[in-house]
């Protein structure tokens, strides 16, 4: 008999001696890992799951950035029978609590003394009213740039410390046939190369104001012109199959030399992982220039669902979650870094241990800021009045003065 069964079966036999069936832990969970190091990712927590004696009914929506994955959410609560837990992000859990849909996590939270394990931040982002109504699996990085070492090698050009650097190592490329950006036009990974552009073009203080206070005057600005000027010079660096790419697709192209970088958030180096690549000889790693952090953190939080079993489901995996052992696995497959302070991180690679420590860096000198194109920034309705806007002009010959303008008139709109 394997232990499991034996520990199991222990455990049955203490509640019947103590008069109760304790109920078998159920989860069905929501979630949008669906490529390749998603998934590896994913496994990690339902292995641990069933290893604790659960049983994982998985629900996986694909779309890149959790999109469709929020409707088939949206759709599974209005018939009255919402997933037992959801990955989510950001304040759309705050909205979730406002329709009354979470279960409260203060009795796992306070059992497991998740304050002291979380960085104040993260654990702010987790609560609702003051008490956790989100548990954290992870940091994601969104301002990282990927590339294919040979093709840089092949222009003779490095990995660029500026936006400058990126045009002229882009232009190179380019002028020998080379695509210089691998991307998928979905509004989503538009919106993850804008997030990095305002940064860089515009600085942290500028992010602040246009993607987060949403501030009329910098979304208008002659820096906010700017910033669009560079996403027009980004739209004309990819490839003519572009449209409707999936990220990780993209990523493929960086891998397989067909395009030489890559601005996305640190699950590409989950494909990369997944694919046995390692960072310095197969891929390169490098903040895009900005000098600051950009966040995004995967969250699950716990629908209202009736029945012990799903209940029992729910506490022992908001439990797992938040244990060292699988915040390590995780992510060592997800290319995040753990959520849990304390995390050892000598078995993560270069890109992890160097996000990490930007990390610390930006949470002491006020530069750690909260992705506006996963969600992380401003509730929904903002952040696609925002999105809208950066596709449109993506796509179309919109000039960067209408941009601006449009993006006015879009928080206007959705205020
Ligand atoms: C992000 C999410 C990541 C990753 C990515 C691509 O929004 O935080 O975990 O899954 O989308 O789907």
């Amino acid at each position: 008999m394997s232990l499991k069964k034996i520990l199991i079966g222990a455990a049955l036999a203490t509640s019947l001696m103590a008069g109760t069936v304790a109920a078998e832990p159920k989860v069905e969970v929501l979630h949008w890992w669906t490529s390749g190091g998603e998934a590896a990712a994913v496994k990690v927590l339902m292995d641990e799951f069933t290893a604790n004696g659960g049983t994982w009914t998985d629900m996986p929506v694909a779309g890149g950035g959790g999109e469709a994955a929020m409707t088939a959410l949206r759709a599974r609560v209005l018939s009255g029978n919402a997933p037992s837990a959801v990955q989510i992000q950001g304040p759309a859990i705050q909205e979730w609590h406002e329709e009354d849909a979470l279960s409260d996590l203060s009795d796992v939270a306070s059992a497991e003394g998740w304050d002291a394990l979380l960085p104040e931040a993260i654990a702010k982002i987790q609560k609702c009213e003051g008490k956790f109504c989100a548990v954290p699996v992870n940091i994601h990085r969104v301002d990282w740039m990927w590339a294919n070492p040979a093709l840089l090698a092949k222009a003779g050009v490095s990995m660029p410390q500026t936006w400058a650097e990126f045009n002229d190592a882009a232009d190179k490329l380019k002028a020998m046939g080379i695509t210089p950006l691998g991307h998928g036009g979905q509004p989503w990974q538009d919106a993850t190369i804008f997030d990095a552009v305002v940064l860089g073009i515009g600085g942290v203080e500028f992010y602040k104001k246009a993607l987060m206070d949403l501030d009329l005057d910098a979304l208008g600005s002659d820096t906010m012109v700017a910033v669009f000027d560079q996403m027009r010079k980004m739209r004309g660096y990819v490839d003519d199959n572009f449209a409707g790419r999936d990220w990780n697709l993209a990523t493929a192209m960086i891998m397989n030399g067909e395009a030489a970088f890559q601005i996305m958030g640190d699950w590409a180096k989950g494909e990369f992982t997944n694919a046995n690549k390692t960072p310095g000889n197969d891929y390169l790693c490098a903040p895009t220039p900005g000098g600051a952090f950009i966040y995004n953190v995967d969250s699950f939080t716990m629908f209202k669902v009736d029945g012990d079993d799903k209940k029992a489901g729910q506490k022992l995996l908001a439990k797992l979650i938040m244990g060292e052992k699988f915040q390590t696995a995780f992510n060592l497959s997800k290319g995040s870094i753990p959520a849990r302070l304390g995390t050892d991180l000598s078995a993560f690679d270069y890109c992890s241990r160097r996000s990490s420590y930007d990390l610390n860096i930006a949470a002491s000198n006020g530069s750690l800021v909260p992705s506006h194109a996963h969600g992380m920034a401003v509730r929904g309705v903002f952040s696609g009045a925002v999105t809208d806007v950066v596709t449109n002009h993506f796509n179309s010959d919109m000039s960067s003065q209408d941009a601006a303008k449009a993006l006015v008139a879009a928080i206007k709109n959705a205020e």
